[in-house]
Parts: structure tokens; sequence; C-alpha cells
């Protein structure tokens, strides 16, 4: 017999639709950059392991890495240094540590809808109340700041921040930071902002959370910034008290990250990440993307501003699994909007982390389902 909390966490909806797929099926449902992580990186992997670095390290990682990654930082607070970095295994594990670290049992925590898998099912996890505020989108996927004071309460103990978002790719105005920063600092909420598709944006850089309060938890991750996603690294950047916290609970959950995989990702910090041949390849993909989305009938779609994803909405009173599971059957994996949350259905999140001849040939099969749905069933 399992826990309570076992049983009552559900398998990811992206996960179910991997397991489903055909072989051979047009990937669009993948939340990994299809490119290999940079030739010096690799090398630098290779050499790691054989040169020894085969052990255990530092519990909040290679001094050496974190002043690397600190040194990121200092442009927007110039005292951030090594103390303030703990190296995680994921940017999934710094958002699990953070939860341990920050939230009791009954603390309510604000989370985005439709967000990320993780947010809401790890707070319940260690038994706090995900509370989500909407990011429709009517609002460009934007939040509304005053419906996050009317969702705050005497147990909102942290709110999270998703920018640029999976699996809208809305990326938050500065004057909307600066907002959220402010209702933070009223109501004395810790700010979890996920920025691991940072840098990954089409219309002008994404504002970073970080140096505009003393509780704010930055999570990041080489995943996405690195094309490394199999390698499970990443870190998190807090206040010198809160780091200490957060490296205790990490401890728990995995003693210490990858020692050859942080040697292998240092060597990749000299150059700007992510590189621009994998940006420019994104940038043409959204353009072909959103022209092809929108040439669907009955499809709406806001172009993406950030990451590598499109979230369309279609008009078909079909739920989003129905749509997602008639594509399936026709060779192509998209993932369903409602596995992001209540505010994902009627819309597919579509990832083009996936080649352009790939997102072709399923955008016309989507578009070919489209003008077969009659009388809101899937032909
Ligand atoms: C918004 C967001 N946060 C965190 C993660 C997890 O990244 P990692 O591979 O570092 O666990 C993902 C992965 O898709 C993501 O989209």
């Amino acid at each position: 017999m399992v826990a309570a909390r076992t049983r009552e966490v559900e398998i990811s909806g992206i996960r179910k639709m991997f397991e489903a797929a055909p072989p051979g099926a047009i990937n669009l449902g993948l939340g990994e950059p299809d490119f290999e992580p940079p030739p010096r990186v690799l090398t630098a992997l290779c050499e790691a392991v054989r040169n020894g670095h085969n052990h255990y390290g530092p519990s909040a990682g290679l001094p050496e890495l974190r002043e690397k990654i600190a040194e990121r930082y200092r442009d927007r607070d110039p005292s951030t240094g090594r103390e303030n970095v703990i190296v995680t295994g994921s940017a999934s594990e710094g958002l699990m540590a953070t939860a341990l670290a920050l939230y009791d049992p009954g603390d309510e925590v604000l989370v985005p809808n439709p967000g990320f898998v993780l947010y809401g099912p790890q707070a319940r996890l260690v038994g706090a109340v995900p509370v989500p505020y909407s990011l429709p989108e009517s609002r460009g996927h934007l939040p509304d700041v005053a419906e996050l004071e009317s969702l705050v309460s005497s147990r909102t103990r942290a709110i999270v921040v998703n920018s640029p978002a999976n699996p809208t790719g809305a990326v938050l105005p500065k004057s909307l930071v600066d907002r959220i920063v402010a209702l933070a600092d009223r109501h004395e909420l810790t700010i979890v902002s996920d920025e691991v598709y940072e840098g990954i944006v089409y219309d002008g850089p994404a504002a970073s959370f970080w140096g505009r309060s003393d509780r704010v938890v930055v999570v990041q991750s080489f995943s996405k910034m690195l094309a490394a996603t199999g390698w499970r690294i990443g870190y998190l950047v807090a206040s010198r008290p809160l780091a200490v916290e957060l490296n205790k609970i990490h401890y728990h959950v995995m003693a210490c990250p990858s020692t050859p995989a942080q040697v292998a990702v240092l060597a990749g910090l000299d150059a700007p990440t992510p590189g621009p041949a994998m940006l420019r390849e994104f940038a043409r993909r959204r353009e072909l993307v959103v022209k092809l989305l929108r040439g669907i009938p009955g499809v709406s779609c806001v172009p993406p501003a950030g990451a590598f994803y499109a979230f369309p909405r279609y008009s078909w009173p079909l739920a989003s699994g129905e749509v997602a599971g008639a594509l399936l059957a026709r060779g192509v994996i998209t993932t369903p909007g409602d596995a992001f949350g209540s505010l994902g259905a009627s819309h597919l999140r579509i990832s083009f982390a996936a080649s352009r001849p790939s997102i072709r040939r399923g955008l016309a099969i989507f578009r070919e389902l489209g003008a077969s749905l009659d009388g809101g069933r899937a032909a």
C-alpha cells in the first residue's frame, strides 16, 4: 500500500501522450530542443569522465560552477555570489526542493493556469494547496494583478511565475514584473520564478525576477539552455539565508548533483547560451507555426514571445484530449492543453522543437482534421 499522496498524484499528461505514440509519429509534443549540446560541452563531458570526475562533489555544487553562474546574475544584482547559487539535478529537482523548503501543510501557493505540469502536484505532495491564477488567451496569456491580489489569503506563502512560459510562450512585460514584485512585497510572498526558457525569446529579452526582492527563488536549468535535457542539471539562485535552507533539502533529495555534468556545463558558460544557431532556427519555426495555425479555420493563436511552444485554441466542442487523440491516430503527437490546467481546455500545445518539414506535415494533418470535424465529432 502506498501513501495517500502517491495515490492522489497523477501521471503527467505529457508523459501519457508519449507513451501512447506510434513509432514514426511526427513529434510536436517534445518539451526539449531537437539540438545537441555545443561540441565543446560534449568534449568536456567525455574528458571529465575520463579524467576521474566520477565521484561525489559538494552538495551545493562545484565552487567554480557556482561562481560562474553567479557572474551571470551580477548585471541584475551586483552582490550576487556563489553563496546564492545551489546546483541542482535539474529544474524539476530545484522546484521540488523549493516546495519542500518553503511550504508547510495548508499553505497556499499561487500557480499559473495553464502552467507547467509540476507546480500544482509538487505543492500538493508537500501538503500545500495550489491556487490557480488565470492566464487566458484573451489577455495574451498574461496574469491580471487584480485577480492575483484577490486570490491572496492569510495562508498564501508564494507565487510561482514562469516567463517565458510553458505551455503558452508568453513573456511577462517588465511593467507586470514590477507589479508582481510589488504585490509579493505587500503580502510577504516568496516569488518562485521558473526562468528555464530565459534567452529563448523572439521580441526582446524577458525580464528576470532576480535582484527584485529578497524573497525570490530563481529556478534554472541547463536542459534547454544547452540542449542537454538528459543530463539532469540545473540550479537555484536565492538570497544567502534561503540558499542555505534550500541546500539542506537538496542534500536530502539527491546528496549532490552529477559531477561530470557540472564540469561539462561549466565549459558551456563561456559562450552565450542558448546558442545563436538554435535561436535563429526557433525564430524561423515560430513564424512558420503561427502562420500555419492561423490558416486553419476555427483555430486562433497568440504568437509566442518566447520558449518553443505555440498554444492554439480551437473552436470545436471537443475535449483537448479528444483532439490530441485524433491527431495521434493520424500519426501526430501534440499535448492536450488541459494537461496544463483547466484553462488549457480547447487548446493544444504544439512544440516547435521539430524540423520545419515535420511542422509542415504535422500541421497539414491538423488542418485536415479540422476540416473533417463536423457537428462536434472527430471524423
Ligand atoms: C517551465 C519548465 N520548468 C521546468 C522544467 C524542467 O526542466 P528540467 O529538465 O531541468 O527538469 C521544464 C521542462 O520542460 C519546463 O518547461
